[in-house]
């Protein structure tokens, strides 16, 4: 161990020559509350600094980490010193096959370009429009059928699975106008999703080894870069065929939308570089908002009070929309309006996030040294990981009951109005600073259709013996899936109640 960083080191032992790889092993099934325990051991400062490679050169760059939760902390990383953490050269060189340099792969002035064109986009209304669309034709059309022949048939279902499938074809719809209907009876499987959940997971294994392994692999076309090459393949022909259709037929989707701009010379974006523009907000709006709705649907079952109040909200707004008729309050899903004014049901929406954020770390590399306003020291090159799961679950953040499921935390006093915490860096889950998550207002509209649309129709128990645990990988899925019985909820007069 170099003498000067062991004195540097704050959290887990770290060993001579393997740091703290043995214990960040020993641990890696429950990497997250793993993490959340050592920063809760730093007391207020929920930052501590740690080594995996405490060999001289490599100790204070490539292997070292400041892993942190502190609001001001993220503050720092995220507004304050935005240009000193960028995503950084280790994370875009694993990406680059998939993402290229488009808007989640890329820093600086091409970030730049495409965060302020991408923005502006999602702000309108008729984006939020066509979202409204896609949600509610793949739950009328599809999602509806599914649960309620598995009801009928008494069997249980893969909640995760099918929200993954539904979520997918969402994004695909808002982002090149072609849903791919994974989502449909029978669960068929669809060569571009299967390509591109291969192509992904054949880029999270860059990150488990040394950079050399998988260059080496890449060269020899072996292993897991043998199947991303493949991949690659069918997500372009499928990507090339979308914008040549797109070409002869614009529409709202965010493809045509980038087919009108043009970039900084004036010039229309290639054909390539539109492929990687899309499939960039493909990646970032596919599983985050099924991931969240499937702990959601969790939590419900597990605080049956809170699905209660959830029921009874949506009753009464379709009351006011709809009539007293109930037959009329499942008939179509939520319309854009309707699903504005649920605000309890936002409420345990942010409250599940705030618990099992869909992006439960992040990392940045430091371009300069820096001391971070704890007084933490940053070396250039070294990495800072921010540890979103643990920052909702400090007491020293979210109070005595972080721990418990409560919507509550996020209403007014008067419980009419949503209110997020005065200090934004408090919860995370969205990101926060000029990176902050451009399809969150999306997001809670699509899980608030998607919510009520089961909600309304049902009440889920979880399968006996049912395993529910978090599955260790950048996004927080169940790694079993979440399977259960669907119970039909019969709607009575003044109130609802099951079957
Ligand atoms: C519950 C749902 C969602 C959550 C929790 C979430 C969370 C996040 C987080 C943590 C980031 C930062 C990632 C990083 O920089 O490494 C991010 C970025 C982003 N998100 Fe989301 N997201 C959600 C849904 C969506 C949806 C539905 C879309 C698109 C329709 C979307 C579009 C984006 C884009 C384009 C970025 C990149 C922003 C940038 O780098 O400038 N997200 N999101």
């Amino acid at each position: 161990m170099v003498p000067s960083l062991s004195r540097t080191l704050t959290g887990p032992k770290a060993w001579p020559f393997v740091g703290s790889l043995p214990v960040l092993f020993k641990n890696r099934s429950r990497v997250h509350d793993w993490i959340a325990g050592n920063l809760r051991a730093t007391g207020t400062s929920t930052t501590y600094q740690t080594c995996t490679i405490p060999i001289p050169f490599l100790a204070r760059k490539e292997g070292f980490y400041t892993v942190t939760c502190n609001p001001k902390n993220l503050e720092h990383i995220l507004r304050t010193r935005f240009d000193n953490y960028p995503k950084g050269p280790k994370w875009q060189t694993a990406f680059d096959d998939l993402l290229g340099q488009g808007i989640f792969n890329s820093d600086g002035e091409t970030w730049l370009m495409q965060r302020k064109t991408a923005a502006l986009e999602f702000t309108t209304r008729t984006l939020r429009l066509a979202m409204a669309r896609w949600v509610n034709r793949s739950i009328k059309n599809r999602f509806w059928c599914i649960l309620d022949k598995a009801a009928k048939d008494n069997v249980s279902v893969d909640m995760q699975d099918l929200l993954l499938r539904l979520t997918f074809d969402n994004i695909c719809g808002l982002t090149f106008g072609k849903d791919p209907e994974t989502l449909s009876p029978g669960l068929p499987e669809n060569p571009f999703s299967v390509a591109f959940d291969t192509a992904t997971e054949a880029t999270m294994h860059r990150f488990l080894y040394p950079g050399v392994v998988w260059r080496f692999q890449k060269l020899l076309c072996i292993g897991a870069e043998k199947r991303l090459k493949q991949s690659l393949q069918v997500v372009d022909t499928y990507m090339n065929d979308a914008i040549a259709d797109r070409k002869k037929n614009p529409s709202d989707d965010l493809l045509s939308r980038f087919m009108k701009k043009s970039d900084t010379c004036g010039n229309a974006f290639t054909s390539k570089l539109l492929q990687r523009i899309v499939l960039n907000f493909v990646l970032a709006g596919r599983d985050t908002s099924s991931v969240a709705l499937t702990w959601f649907f969790w939590l419900l079952i597990n605080h049956p009070h809170v699905e209660d109040k959830i029921v009874a909200e949506i009753a009464t707004v379709l009351k006011e929309t709809r009539g007293g008729e109930r037959r009329k309050w499942v008939e179509e899903p939520l319309d854009f309006e309707e699903a504005d004014r649920l605000v309890y049901l936002k409420a345990a929406l942010a409250e599940t996030l705030r618990l099992y954020p869909s992006v439960p770390q992040d990392f940045k590399q430091a371009v300069n040294d820096d001391v971070l306003p704890d007084g933490t020291v940053v070396p250039a090159g070294s990495t800072v990981t921010y540890s979103i799961y643990s920052a909702g679950r400090m007491e020293t953040i979210w109070g005595e009951d972080c721990v418990e499921f409560k919507p509550e935390r996020w209403l007014s006093v008067r419980l009419d109005r949503f209110e997020p915490p005065k200090d934004g860096f408090k919860f995370v889950a969205f990101n926060g600073g000029p990176r902050t998550c451009l399809g969150k207002d999306l997001a809670y509209l699509q899980m608030k259709s998607v919510a009520a649309a089961v909600l309304l129709r049902y009440r889920l128990s979880l399968v006996p013996g049912h395993r529910v645990e978090q599955k260790m990988s950048l996004t927080l899925f169940m790694k079993n899936g979440l399977r259960v019985f669907l119970h039909p909820r019969k709607i009575e007069d003044g109130h609802l109640s099951i079957e």
